[in-house]
This record gives structure tokens, C-alpha cells and sequence, in this order.
């Protein structure tokens, strides 16, 4: 499963670009008001980093104003995958990029026939938000569970891309569900390496280490 990072903060993408666990970057535009930065300044910058896939999305909500916003951004680097929200006008954008091999991010995705249709106008990912659906006491894995179902049907090339995860679990829960990518906010991917044991047994390895007198090099 392909990590992405869920952030707009240059200074985190730098840093877990450096542990070489990442795989690409989604931005959406909360977190782009969060950086409290400009949208294509900070696209450009994070392009500039990093070879790998990163999701801009579109603030148009008419399939023409998509399409003019999507080829904008899709200019700044040939790895900008152009974010479109799941709609009608959304999908008639996203069978565009297609036709011209734009790669998209189909967002907001909370129902297996949404999955559906994503992959239908050729989406590159599809993300179906985890997080939200827990958020209304639904069980947002089941969600992936059954899009894997259907792709897997019917050969569908685009990749689940689990979003909106707020926590280690739901990290585990996509991956055991077959998402082929989950997008994670920075503090979760590094609680992933984190575990009580772990920090434990070092602590004992290296007094024992310290109790031989020796070193390595
Ligand atoms: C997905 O692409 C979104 O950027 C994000 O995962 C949404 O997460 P949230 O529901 O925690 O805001």
C-alpha cells in the first residue's frame, strides 16, 4: 500500500520526504487555508521537492470552471493530479483530464456507486473518506471494502485512495481492506512507528550494550 501525506505544510513534506516512506502528497483546500499560504505558490514549491503524484484540488463547481482550473494547476508540474469533487459536473471534468491524460483525484467519494462512477470516467484515485463516515457512525472501512469488491469485478485500473484518516486504526483497517493508497495526516504516520515495547526493549538493548564496554565502530 502507497503512503501519501495529508497536508499543505512544506516543512512536514520535507521532513517525511526524508524517511523515504512517502509515496506522494494530497492537499485540499482546508488545509491549504490552514498553511495560510497561496494555493499555487505552495503546489509549485511541493512539486519542486518531490517527483511523486500531488493532489490539487479545484474550488470551480461547474464542469467548464474545473476544466479551466484543473489545466492551471496541472501546468505547474507534470505531477499535479487535479482534485475534483464528486459530482456530475466533477466526473464530466474528470473524463476530460482523461481524454487529455491529466491524472485526477476523484474526492468526497462516500458511496460504492460514487466509486463506481469515479472509475467509470477513468479517475486516476478515488477517495473515499474514512474518517467521515466513522464521524456518523457508519463503518467507513466497509466502504473501501466494497469498492475494492467492484473494482476488483471489473477491472477497474483506478486506485482506491483511503482518505480522511484521523487515526493508526484506520490506517491498519485500509490496508486490510485493499486500498492500494491512504492519505495520512503527518502526526499519524509517525505514531505508526510508534510502540511502548519497542521504546522499552531499546532502552534495555542499550543499557546491556553499555554494560559490555564495546562499540562497533
Ligand atoms: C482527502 O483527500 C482529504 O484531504 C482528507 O483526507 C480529509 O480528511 P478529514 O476528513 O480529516 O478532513
Amino acid at each position: 500500500m502507497k503512503f501519501f501525506v495529508d497536508t499543505a505544510d512544506v516543512g512536514d513534506i520535507k521532513d517525511l520526504l526524508s524517511t523515504g516512506l512517502l509515496d506522494g502528497v494530497t492537499t485540499n483546500p482546508s488545509l491549504v487555508a490552514k498553511s495560510g499560504r497561496q494555493f499555487k505558490e505552495v503546489i509549485a514549491e511541493i512539486c519542486a521537492l518531490t517527483e511523486m503524484p500531488v493532489s490539487a484540488e479545484v474550488s470551480a463547481v461547474d464542469t467548464d470552471g474545473m476544466i479551466a482550473e484543473g489545466e492551471l494547476l496541472a501546468n505547474i508540474a507534470e505531477n499535479v493530479v487535479v482534485k475534483l469533487p464528486l459530482t456530475l459536473d466533477g466526473l464530466a471534468a474528470c473524463a476530460h483530464f482523461k481524454r487529455k491524460k491529466i491524472m485526477t483525484n476523484v474526492t468526497l467519494c462516500f458511496s460504492a456507486n460514487q466509486a463506481l462512477l469515479a472509475a467509470k470516467a477513468g479517475a486516476t484515485y478515488v477517495s473515499p473518506f474514512i474518517g467521515r463516515l466513522d464521524d456518523i457512525n457508519l463503518e467507513g472501512s466497509d466502504l473501501i471494502k466494497d469498492i475494492r469488491k467492484i473494482y476488483d469485478n471489473y477491472g477497474f485500473e483506478t486506485k482506491i485512495l483511503a482518505a480522511s484518516i484521523r487515526t493508526a486504526n484506520h490506517v491498519t483497517q485500509a490496508a486490510l481492506a485493499g486500498a492500494d493508497v491512504t492519505t495520512i495526516p503527518p502526526a499519524v504516520i509517525k505514531k505508526l512507528a510508534q510502540h511502548p515495547l519497542t521504546d522499552k526493549g531499546l532502552e534495555q538493548f542499550l543499557n546491556d550494550w553499555k554494560a559490555t564496554g564495546q562499540s562497533i565502530l
